[in-house]
């Protein structure tokens, strides 16, 4: 034993065997110790015939180490089956070691020691003979079992070139080893220098020290290994994907500098800068209130941060687009001169005095109470009754903008209000879209359709319309994207529907409905001549001098060419004349004044629209064309009737006189005496269970009298059957509950009316032969007369299937 200073600087103590090969040669042939200190090894695990260097620490194992190397050097070196166990007593140690030979040892100045030993034998240890001041065992050798085979020749080979194949994927694994395991032909120390050289757990470690057949030991050992081959694989698959992730970056990032240089060099500066300015500059004149000044200022900044080209930019860029065009601050002065409004209003409209009351009354409560929240209005009636052009008028009336924001079919919340901003492609909902197109904080916004809102799985966009319209809540309105807050309070809404019913009571709830009817045929004649005529002859580039509508003319438009509550198609109808005259005052054609008289108009429109009409009205089981006779004339009319769940009740509406409700009980007890042959497949009791409508369209004048019988009961047995009735046909006559079809009175009127609405086939009542017979041939031309005498003989007819 030698002591001094040695390589490893001052205060570093070595000891030294003089010469290890012979220490362990010494020991070569000589038989074990029956009983050797034992060393516990933390968190790893030696093998016979390596060379091991070891930190030791604790006081227990540095007392060993110093007995040790003053006597024969010999100890054994036990894995703990505890990695953390400081001390760890026998039964917490593996039962199988490494015997081995301190070749060297060195005295650190921190105190503790490391040394340097030569494994030479695998041992079972026994019994311990003393735990004080250190753990003392029995040790057994457990030499290897090798049976020399081709099969262990192979596994050898295999452990061999696995070991190379990993060796390159494993960056602690020094390349010296590759040598080294290469000349290493004995099968069991090929096992130990791998294994020792390998990071796997102390269980497997353990596991291979303990394996004395040296071919179970090898196979086990490819195991691993080519488990670890794999994982090896592995890691750099995803190596050299984070590799070409990182190369990309850097070359996008180079090439954007060279962008940026060449920009600078071209003189064009910084555009983004420019960009960026210009925001700061519009965010300043948008003057936002503070919450959303704070919003644009944080916004603009991130974008500052950003390179133009992230996706992030794009996003930020447009979100501050929106910002900075919305209306903060711009409104419009209200023009509260009460007569003012009265003339623009009347200028507009003929009639709806209600309406009109009610605005101006709206108009007097501002005056008087400028903050007062204004009503949210709903005007409810069919189309072309005026309702979206009083919006406008409103507007007018009062210098405010207005907007229309449709909400027909709108089944997703995010269209009212907004995607938020992660969603791809994400914009504003409708509202503040259309806040921005208006331009003002305080317009009159018309929501179009609130009937006919939908709501699906997207959301319910009736709650977010609800808090658009509710003063209450609506001055805090936050749209998804802009995520903000903006001040809806200054809006004066005013929504449309066609019907009241599918409107959610708690929308209802929040709004004043007013009722437009529609308007009768001489209403219609009144806004005929007072505005519609006037505005088609100017929109169409004539001067009333050059045309004018005699009042027969527009009766038979209104009459013949539309049949419509309001007077969109009539005003449709009224330009397409004046279009056609307009032509003729262009080439020249036209001398003096036209005068255009029910029977021009006809020439002029050409064959009556209203066949199409019929054609769809009854594309369904259930509508049946019928005729009446009204004091102003004979009229086509459409007899509905549908059925729904209930308990076999009758509903009949449409102004109706009470014959007419009499002859549509008859023709129900009818229909339902004939379930069987109408409808073999209803079930016996439908009619018990189901409740049925009867309608029949209101038009300009209420009907009455007994003739729409045949039609009433064609239309309940077209919708028990679910054939639809032929649309080119049309049918007159009372009925019995016995199903006879009675005469009845103006057939002549009724085949007139037929034949102007292009109606093929009339089904008249045989007794009304003769009367067809007066009718002039010429006012027949075109129609064919079809005579029955009782239902049955109609149905044959109607539920032909022809005429589709
Ligand atoms: N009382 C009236 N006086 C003058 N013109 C009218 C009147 N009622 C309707 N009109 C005219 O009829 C046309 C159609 O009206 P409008 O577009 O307002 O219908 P609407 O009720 O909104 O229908 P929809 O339900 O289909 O939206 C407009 O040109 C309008 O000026
Ligand atoms: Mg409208």
């Amino acid at each position: 034993m030698e002591r001094g200073a040695a390589d490893g600087g001052p205060g570093i103590e070595v000891v030294e065997t003089p010469d290890l090969d012979e220490a362990i040669r010494e020991r070569e042939g000589r038989p074990l110790p029956q009983a050797l200190p034992i060393l516990p090894l933390k968190s790893t695990v030696t093998y016979p015939d390596t060379l091991t260097p070891l930190a030791v620490g604790q006081p227990r194992s540095m007392r060993l180490v110093n007995d040790v190397l003053s006597g024969e050097r010999m100890l054994v070196m036990v894995a703990s089956r505890d990695p953390e166990a400081e001390e760890p007593r026998p039964e917490e140690l593996y039962d199988v070691g490494v015997a081995g030979v301190v070749a060297r040892m060195l005295k650190v100045p921190d105190g503790t020691m490391r040394i340097l030993v030569q494994g030479t034998q695998r041992v079972r240890i026994g019994d311990y003979v003393a735990e004080e001041p250190y753990l003392v065992a029995r040790i057994e050798e457990l030499p290897d079992v090798v049976e020399p085979s081709p099969e262990l020749d192979a596994l050898t080979r295999n452990v061999q070139n696995t070991f190379s194949s990993i060796i390159e994927g494993i960056p602690y694994l020094p390349e010296e080893l590759q040598l080294a395991v290469a000349n290493v032909d004995d099968p069991s120390a090929l096992c130990h220098l791998i294994a020792g050289a390998m990071r796997i757990s102390t269980a497997e470690k353990q596991e291979l020290l303990e394996e004395v057949d040296v071919a179970k030991r090898l196979r086990r050992l490819s195991e691993i290994l080519a488990r670890e081959l794999e994982v090896v694989q592995l890691g750099s698959k995803i190596q050299s994907q984070v590799q070409s992730e990182m190369e990309k970056g850097q070359r996008e990032y180079f090439l954007r500098e060279q962008l940026k240089a060449i920009q600078e060099e071209l003189g064009e500066g910084d555009e983004r800068q420019a960009e960026i300015n210009d925001l700061r500059e519009r965010i300043e004149q948008a003057a936002p209130p503070e919450h959303a000044r704070k919003a644009a200022d944080r916004e603009l900044s991130r974008l500052e941060r950003l390179p133009p080209a992230a996706a992030e930019y794009g996003v930020i860029r447009t979100y501050l687009e929106w910002m900075v065009e919305l209306p903060w601050n711009e409104e419009s002065d209200d023009n509260l001169d009460i007569a003012n409004a009265r003339e623009v209003l009347d200028a507009d409209h003929y009639d709806l005095e209600k309406v009109k009351d009610r605005i101006l009354e709206y108009l007097a409560v501002r005056k008087l109470k400028p903050d007062s929240p204004g009503p949210i209005l709903c005007f409810v009636g069919p189309p072309g009754v005026g309702k979206t052009s009083l919006g406008k008028s409103i507007a007018r009336a009062l210098g405010r903008k207005f907007q229309r924001i449709s909400v027909g079919g709108v089944r997703d919340e995010a269209e009212i209000r907004g995607h938020r901003r992660t969603y791809i492609g994400a914009m504003p909902g409708t509202i503040i879209r259309a806040l921005r197109d208006a331009g003002s904080r305080n317009p009159v916004f018309m929501i179009d359709e609130i009937d006919k809102m939908g709501a699906d799985f997207r959301g319910d966009p009736a709650s977010a319309m609800l808090e658009v319209l509710d003063p209450a809540q609506n001055d805090t309105f936050r749209d998804h994207f802009l995520d903000l807050e903006f001040d809806l309070s200054d809006v004066l809404f005013i929504a449309t529907a066609n019907f009241l019913d599918p409107i959610p009571p708690p929308l209802q709830d929040r709004m004043e409905v007013i009722q437009l009817a529609g308007y009768t045929l001489d209403e219609k004649l009144h806004i005929a001549k007072r505005y519609l005529v006037p505005r088609q002859i100017s929109e169409n580039g004539l001067t009333p001098s050059q045309i004018e509508f005699a009042d027969p003319a527009l009766k038979a438009i209104a009459d013949e060419y539309t049949r419509e509550a309001g007077v969109r198609n009539l005003e449709r109808e009224i330009g397409t004349v004046c279009r056609k005259i307009a032509r003729d005052a262009a080439e020249g054609e036209l001398d003096g004044k036209a005068r255009i008289s029910a029977k021009r108009a006809r020439e002029l429109l050409g064959p009556r629209r209203f066949f199409a009409e019929q054609r769809r009205r009854t594309k369904d089981p259930g509508v049946a064309t019928g005729l009446a006779w009204t004091p102003v004339g004979g009229e086509v009319l459409f007899i509905e009737a549908t059925s729904m769940p209930g308990s076999g009740n009758l509903t009949i509406t449409g102004q109706l006189g009470d014959v007419m409700k009499e002859s549509a009980q008859a023709a129900l007890s009818w229909v339902r005496g004939h379930r069987e042959q109408l409808a073999p497949d209803l079930p016996e009791d439908w009619f018990s269970n189901h409740d049925i409508h009867i309608h029949v369209p209101a038009g300009a004048v209420p009907k009455d009298g007994p003739s729409a019988g045949v039609a009433m009961a064609t239309a309940l047995a077209s919708l028990i059957s679910r054939k639809p009735v032929a649309n080119d046909v049309a049918m007159t006559g009372e009925i019995t509950l016995t199903g006879q079809v009675l005469p009845i009175g103006g057939v002549k009127e009724k085949s007139l009316a037929a034949q102007r609405a292009g109606i093929k086939r009339i089904i008249v009542p045989q007794r009304n032969e003769g009367d067809v017979g007066e009718i002039p041939e010429h006012e027949r031309e075109g129609v064919e007369y079809v005579y029955v005498s009782e239902l049955g003989e109609v149905l044959e007819q109607a539920l032909d299937g022809t005429g589709r």
